[in-house]
């Protein structure tokens, strides 16, 4: 079975609905016909600055999260990044055959050092992308579920690992990006014009998976549409409402094209109403898992302890294979 692999990191207390469409169900799905590593990006948390009760606490609840959200243990490996000594190890050789000039060249290092400057932001987010590369190449996946925002970092990926293999040896597999067009960007529902963020978006902009479900159901309510009445999916003209179209179609599995048809003759607040119902829907039972799970942290702990034993094996191997390719001597 073909691998997947991917990450999310613990710097919320909870999935926002674009974490959730774009990548998160993805994993779900994918882990019936492949072989999945699904892992807590704790080091990539700390690139910047974290409080470390809040990180812990955040790590734990974005894996209880993930199993809420129906990744199974049985199937999957569930591990936290930094119980992987391998991916620091692999990322380190990862930056020692990227160039700075690539390196600066990276939108998510130029957009979130914007705010302070770029003297003020730390190496670790400079050499982000190269730690994921290592995340990716660790593992050998021919899949990575990620949403949008990530495309970069894939692409970076695939040029660091060719260049790997022809400057030593063949050692890693192409890793091909898994973004569904559809899910791949959610928007602010009050800015449509940036996606939903953890870092960019006001708190009404933001769909919360483990927030009351009723403060939810009144953020869809009062997204920001347009000032035409027409119900229709244009990105173009009409970013708002084709966003609620797409999270719509994405939580019922209902195709926008027939919700277009549905709600032809009727008014934004109908389709807003109908879909607040949805988040409501959709978001009490997650919600609930979560907390469960939460309470059984022996248990918790026990599968993410699973997760990198079963993770463990594969880093050891790629690792050792890499050093040996670079020249490094193995220990007697
Ligand atoms: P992170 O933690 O920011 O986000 C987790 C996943 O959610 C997706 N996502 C979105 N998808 C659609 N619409 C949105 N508005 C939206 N916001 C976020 C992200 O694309 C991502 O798939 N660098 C990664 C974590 C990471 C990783 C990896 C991922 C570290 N190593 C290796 C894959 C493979 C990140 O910061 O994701």
């Amino acid at each position: 079975r073909p691998r997947v692999l991917s990450g999310i990191q613990p710097t919320a207390d909870s999935y926002h609905l674009g974490n959730y469409l774009g990548a998160v169900r993805q994993w779900v799905t994918l882990q019936e016909e492949h072989e999945p590593f699904f892992f807590i990006a704790d080091l990539h948390a700390i690139t910047v600055e974290q409080d470390p009760k809040v990180l812990r606490e955040r790590t734990r609840r974005a894996a209880a999260q993930l199993l809420a959200a129906g990744v199974d243990p049985e199937r999957s490996a569930i591990f936290v990044q930094s119980h992987i000594p391998e991916h620091a190890q692999l990322g380190w050789v990862m930056q020692c055959i990227t160039s700075f000039g690539e390196a600066r060249r990276m939108t998510q290092f130029k957009d979130k050092s914007a705010k302070g400057g770029e003297g003020a932001a730390s190496v670790g987010l400079f050499s982000y992308p190269m730690l994921m590369a290592a995340d990716i190449l660790l593992y050998r996946p021919a899949y990575v579920p990620v949403g949008e925002d990530q495309r970069q970092h894939l692409e970076l990926t695939r040029d660091l690992a060719q260049r790997f293999n022809s400057r030593y040896k063949k050692t890693f597999r192409l890793p091909e990006p898994y973004i569904l067009k559809e899910v791949a960007k959610i928007y602010d529902l009050q800015d449509p014009a940036i996606k939903m963020s953890k870092s960019a978006s006001s708190p009404s902009g933001l769909i919360d998976m483990l927030d009351d479900p009723k403060a939810s159901a009144k953020k869809i309510r009062s997204a920001v549409t347009d000032s035409e009445m027409e119900i229709r999916f244009d990105e173009e003209s009409k970013p708002g409402v084709s966003n609620l179209l797409r999270i719509y179609s994405a939580l019922t599995g209902t195709d926008i094209e027939t919700l277009v048809g549905k709600y032809a003759g009727k008014g934004y607040g109908d389709l807003k109403k109908d879909l607040a119902e949805v988040v409501v829907d959709y978001v009490t039972p997650f919600r609930e898992k979560t907390h469960q799970i939460l309470e059984d942290r022996a248990y918790l702990d026990g599968i993410l302890a699973q997760g990198a034993e079963k993770a463990g094996v594969v880093a050891r191997r790629t690792l050792a294979d890499v050093y040996e390719r670079v020249g490094l001597v193995a220990p007697a």
